[in-house]
């Protein structure tokens, strides 16, 4: 999270001069760690906060490799991208119920963010999310209609 003004102006110069990055009270960037996809760290999280006992661990483990081995895929950035973005999207939900608006911005030069903030370059930024309270009302929104787009299967 970068709270700091003259931080936010930089970070506003690397996506294109976008004004809300700098007005932001707080802006995050979100970054994901395919070194977390560790089944041994999940199983062992999940013994020591009593989610599983001991005797259920194998039985985990052998779940998380089955799925890892369907979509193997899911352990590289495709995984992250999907994660981080579920990840995200909560975290906008529960800005919005606290009453401050967000926006999820991939319009940003990463590589030099990464570079300013040194930020190790195993970590993949997924996006940048400013904070803040809504001073006025931003663009309109269309929703496209979910019969336009969904499939009832009887
Ligand atoms: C791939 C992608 C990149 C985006 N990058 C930016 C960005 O750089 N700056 C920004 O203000 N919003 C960005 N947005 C957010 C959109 O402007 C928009 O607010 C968001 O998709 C919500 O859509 P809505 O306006 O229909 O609610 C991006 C959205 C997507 C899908």
């Amino acid at each position: 999270m970068v709270k700091n003004t003259v931080m936010k102006n930089k970070l506003k110069e690397l996506s294109f001069g976008q004004a809300h990055v700098a007005e932001a009270s707080a802006v995050l960037l979100i970054l994901g760690d395919k070194s977390q996809y560790d089944i041994e760290k999940v199983v062992n999280y999940s013994i020591k906060h009593h989610l599983i006992e001991n005797d259920q661990a194998e039985n985990k483990r052998k779940r998380i490799e089955t799925y890892f081995a369907t979509h193997p895929e899911d352990k590289e950035e495709t995984g992250l991208r999907l994660d981080l973005g579920l990840f995200s999207m909560n975290l906008m939900h529960v800005i919005r119920a606290f009453g401050y608006d967000s926006v999820p911005m991939r319009g940003v030069n990463f590589n030099d963010v990464l570079d300013y903030l040194k930020i190790s370059e195993k970590l993949f930024p997924i996006m940048l999310l400013p904070i803040g309270k809504a001073r006025s009302h931003g663009h309109d929104h269309i929703r496209e209609d979910s019969k336009n787009f969904t499939t009832i299967i009887h």
